[in-house]
């Protein structure tokens, strides 16, 4: 089938750049993403390009040459369902917060509803492709609402899961490592499959592009998301050991990554990990493992969170303990907020976890990230429970050197490359001494701060 139109619900990280990406390669598909926030999408058709809702590194670009072309950015879900034959679902897929699975499973209520939609509106045959991170089984769900609500038309569903990390998005995206497309084995499956299968090959290698089976092609990508977060884990459980050892962290990872059979990536140690895949792909392959009574693999994985939960806890004791037990009323000046460098992303970010600690213990929190504003860091701390009372004690500020006047601390939540250029000396002139930085990133040039006269402490020496 050759494929003209395609339809993407859900405006967000994945949807948005994806489909930019798709349009820019494929000037002769049109691309039509459609989201139910009318903001997002009043923001995505911005004529500044520089205001698109989602800040990745050379995406305004993208969208710019694409959009009004072959890429349109609308609410009106129904009329781009209709005249696709294509449909990507990239809703977002939270961890339930309600009922069985809470906290565990994910919650598949926007994904339902977007099946039924799906159903309600399509007057034609459609390949309806599940791009969000889905628990494994899902496109069976979505197959059986499509059939059993629909206008007795056929639909193909196909599993695409997405492999970009944000803030490398357009890059991932340009130059994917490999490209999953898992779908039924009957013939119809097949030509669905082709079909997604042409419109990447006008970019990617056909030997990068792989086909599966639909439970392949999902459980795949919940096993990537917790393989690399329990590399992290791993790295993270080393650092509180080097702590006490007087091992370096780094050095370890260095000497470790250089193993051919381990390799370098993925072994930075840091506060914790965050971002909104990690830890809900893990939940979820825990809850699907406990589902089938496999105990002892489900606990095998929730140990990569309880490693992450404890590297976050440990590094806000660690500022309480060494600020001579006491945080009340001290400032305490946060370098980042996104869960990583170059995203507005702060979905499970540290810092959240990091400042409703110390919150708590009726420390002051300083803010500044370069591309988070003030409003994200408050509601962030309301989603998980920090009080209004709580929440008071925690300022945004517009620049790192306003954030830093007069505080008692600094602490590194995200590695923001400019973080590195500031000048060290006059930030320390104007903060309260003893001056302590904690390097939840292992960022900043010790030595240096060292000489400048600070107390640097990193994660994991
Ligand atoms: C991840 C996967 O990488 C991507 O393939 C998937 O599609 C979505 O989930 P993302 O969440 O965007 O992408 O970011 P990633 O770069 O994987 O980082 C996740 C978290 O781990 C961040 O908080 C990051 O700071 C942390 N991290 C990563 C470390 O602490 N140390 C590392 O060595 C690497
Ligand atoms: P992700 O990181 O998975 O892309 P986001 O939260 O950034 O997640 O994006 C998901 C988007 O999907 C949101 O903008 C949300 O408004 C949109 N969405 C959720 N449900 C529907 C729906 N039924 N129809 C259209 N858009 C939806």
């Amino acid at each position: 089938m050759n494929i003209t139109k395609i339809c993407c619900i859900g405006a967000g990280y994945v949807g948005g750049p994806t489909m930019a990406i798709i349009a820019q390669k494929c000037p002769d598909i049109k691309v039509t993403v459609v989201d139910l926030n009318e903001e997002r999408i009043a923001q995505w058709n911005n004529p500044d390009v520089t205001k698109i809702p989602i800040y990745e590194p050379g995406l305004s670009e993208v969208v710019s040459e694409a959009r009004g072309r072959n890429l349109f950015f609308s609410t009106d879900v129904d009329g781009a369902i209709d005249e696709a034959q294509m449909i990507f679902i990239s809703v977002n897929t939270p961890t339930k917060t309600y009922g069985s699975g809470k906290g565990m499973a994910a919650d598949l209520k926007y994904i339902e509803l977007c099946a039924r939609q799906i159903a309600r509106v399509a007057k034609d045959d459609k390949i309806v492709v599940e791009k969000s991170t889905l628990p494994v089984r899902t496109a069976e769900a979505i197959k059986s609402i499509l059939d059993n609500t629909g206008n007795g038309v056929q639909f193909q569903i196909l599993s695409n899961p997405e492999f970009l990390a944000e803030g490398t998005a357009v890059e991932d995206l340009l130059k994917p490592d490999r490209v999953l497309i898992g779908g039924d084995t009957t013939p119809a499956g097949e030509a669905a499959i082709d079909a997604l299968v042409n419109i990447y090959s006008k970019w990617v290698d056909r030997n990068n592009i792989l086909t599966t089976n639909v439970w392949s092609s999902e459980l795949s990508k919940l096993t990537a998301n917790a393989f690399l977060a329990q590399r992290v884990s791993s790295i993270n459980a080393i650092s509180e050991l080097c702590e006490k050892t007087g091992a370096d962290v780094n050095e370890v990872a260095r000497a470790i990554g250089m193993d051919s059979r381990i390799g370098s990536k993925f072994l930075k140690s840091s506060v914790g990990f965050g971002g909104s895949c990690f830890q809900k792909d893990i939940l979820n392959l825990v809850y699907i493992a406990k589902t089938f009574g496999l105990r002892e693999v489900a606990d095998y994985w929730e140990q990569v969170i309880i490693m992450n939960d404890h590297q976050k806890r440990r590094f806000a004791n660690k500022i309480v303990s060494t600020l001579y037990n006491t945080v009340a009323d001290k400032k305490i000046c946060f370098l980042g907020w996104a869960f990583k460098k170059d995203t507005n992303d702060t979905r499970e970010s540290a810092a959240i976890y990091v400042a409703s600690d110390l919150v708590s213990e009726q420390a002051n929190i300083a803010v500044y990230d370069p591309k988070v504003e003030s409003e994200q860091v408050i509601s962030d701390l309301e989603y998980i429970g920090v009080s209004e009372k709580g929440r008071d004690r925690v300022k945004s500020y517009g620049s790192a050197y306003e954030a830093c006047d007069s505080a008692h601390a600094i602490a590194v939540l995200t590695e923001w490359d400019e973080f590195k250029e500031y000048d060290w000396t006059l930030i320390y002139k104007n903060m309260q001494k003893p001056a302590f930085v904690f390097d939840g990133r292992n960022l900043l040039d010790g030595k240096k701060l060292t000489e400048i006269g600070f107390i640097y402490k990193s994660i994991g020496s």
